[in-house]
């Protein structure tokens, strides 16, 4: 048995939760920690029918492992899917890693797990971090800015803001309140701080299970952040007065780059739950440099057929380029391309590719990207700023109305689309973020701006890399005494 720091990360299993934590497991192990990370079985099948986990395995001392989420094939199909799966997940999912983290204590050569590492939404682990005696810390896959606002919603239902009076208050200007009491955070609207604001129910659901899952993170030893300091100073500052241990180690895809890509000789590896369409990046090899928008809405997000009608339209009728990734399960319905109005794809032929799903970084970083029309989920977000492409933002759940609140007006590399699609705006916007307007250059040389300063960040002596170091360091100093070991191993013999 070694004696070596060991980490288990366990994700929320959805892409949003797995990409970064993933990201978070390669960068630990190619600083020497041990890593196991834990999918849910369901995924680690459809991970293995991908293949794309293929790179990592084998690899001396990162392991995958997997639990049961308890879904039954019909909550699978279920609208409510992502809710089932967080219930299942929290009612059944603790004891299968308690067991877990003893059946590795117990496997030759493996050292015994030392520190949990969770994403937000399985706040359920603490406890079996607890159990084995680990410390646990937690990486919240927002921006701080989103990580705040979450934190504020209690407070925002205390103070009477939510829930809304009746249905007219979506609509009647009500969600413009300005908020200008957030600690680090610059006067916003009531409506920029998350979609669970939206709601009418005393009891939301959503909103409580949002706010319990912030607040829980206190009871972690460190929380971490897919941000750099240069990009949230003010909103870190603040959030470091309740939250002392905060390791800002983003963007991630550029630590990635200069960790793993160097100190291996090899690749990011990435973990896709879809098949990655690889003619894409053959289409944007002949597209002329800057011309393409790229058109994505992460993992999760549902469009009615009437929105996916007007996107369509919009995207059309403004002559330029662009790929655009229509996941199966994008449209209501569970429904993809095949929803696409009639003539689309006749009209557009030449300058449209429709994608199932794409290795979404390589996309963003590929030269003839020139704009990303986008949900504003923060990872998307991240992969952006770091690519320097500016964004259209058509934000619709959790963290992404204040996610696009700082695109556009904080980090000036955006532009909001309104909630209700129109495609006469959709056109409008796509001109404009891909024209040469004062405006787009400005876009431009921010966008520029803040992919220099990811790079800085990231870089040795960087705040980024830095802190990724400390929290290295912190790690190892769990690592288990020679006494514990010895106990261990003869635990493990009995
Ligand atoms: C969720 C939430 O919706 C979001 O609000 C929160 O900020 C993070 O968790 P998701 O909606 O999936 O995430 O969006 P996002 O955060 O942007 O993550 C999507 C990930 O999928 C990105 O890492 C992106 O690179 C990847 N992706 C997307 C691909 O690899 N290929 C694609 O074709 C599309």
């Amino acid at each position: 048995m070694e004696k070596r720091a060991h980490a288990m990360l366990f994700p929320f299993p959805c892409s949003g939760h797995i990409n970064p934590t993933l990201k978070l497991a390669e960068l630990l192990h190619s600083r020497g920690v041990y890593v196991t990370f834990v999918n849910t079985e369901h995924n680690h099948e459809r991970l293995r029918r991908t293949g794309t986990a293929g790179g990592l395995h084998g690899r001396e001392g990162f392991r995958f492992e997997a639990v049961p989420d308890g879904l039954s094939e019909e909550d699978r199909r279920s609208p409510d899917k992502t809710v089932k799966l967080y219930l299942s997940l929290r009612q059944s999912c603790g004891p299968p890693l308690v067991e877990l983290a003893r059946r590795l204590a117990e496997s030759e050569g493996v050292p015994p797990v030392t520190c949990v590492v969770l994403s937000g939404l399985v706040s359920f682990a603490l406890a079996a971090a607890e159990e084995i005696s680990v410390p646990s810390f937690v990486l919240w896959g927002t921006s701080a800015c989103g990580f705040v606002c979450t934190l504020r919603l209690r407070e925002l239902r205390q103070r009477g803001y939510t829930p809304l009076k009746d249905e007219s208050y979506l609509t009647n200007g009500y969600l413009d309140t300005p908020i200008d009491w957030i600690a680090g955070m610059p006067p916003v609207r009531l409506g920029d701080i998350s979609s669970f604001v939206r709601t009418l129910d005393p009891k939301c659901f959503a909103l409580r299970v949002e706010e319990e899952e912030a607040n829980s993170c206190a009871r972690a030893q460190g929380l971490i952040l897919n941000t750099f300091e240069d990009l949230e100073s003010d909103v870190l500052d603040a959030l470091r007065g309740e939250f002392p241990l905060v390791y800002t180690i983003g963007p991630l895809a550029a630590a990635m780059h200069h960790r793993v890509d160097r100190a291996q000789g090899q690749g990011a590896a990435g973990l896709s739950l879809w098949e990655e369409d690889a003619a894409c990046m053959a289409w944007l090899d002949a597209q002329p440099a800057g011309s393409v928008l790229y058109v994505s809405f992460g993992s999760l997000a549902v469009l009615s057929l009437d929105q996916l009608a007007e996107l369509a339209w919009g995207l059309a009728a403004s002559n330029r380029p662009f790929l655009w990734v229509v996941r199966p399960g994008l449209v209501a319905g569970d429904r993809g391309a095949d929803a696409l109005p009639g003539k689309f794809l006749a009209e557009t032929k030449g300058r449209c590719f429709i994608a199932e799903w794409c290795a979404q970084e390589q996309v963003l970083r590929h030269r003839a990207v020139g704009g990303f029309l986008t949900h504003s989920g923060w990872n998307s977000t991240m992969e952006s700023i770091w690519s320097g492409v500016p964004m259209v933002c058509w934000p619709g759940f959790a963290d992404q109305y204040i996610n696009c609140r700082y695109v556009c007006r904080e980090w000036g590399i955006g532009l909001l689309l309104d909630e209700q699609l129109r495609r006469e705006q959709v056109t409008a916007h796509v001109e404009e973020l891909m024209g040469d307007t004062e405006k787009a250059k400005e876009m431009r040389r921010s966008a520029a701006k803040w992919k220099a300063l990811t790079k800085a960040a990231t870089a040795p002596g960087g705040s980024s890399y830095e802190n990724l170091d400390m929290l290295v360091e912190v790690l190892r100093l769990h690592e288990p005494a020679d006494a514990e070991l010895a106990g261990a191993v003869t635990h493990g013999a009995q």
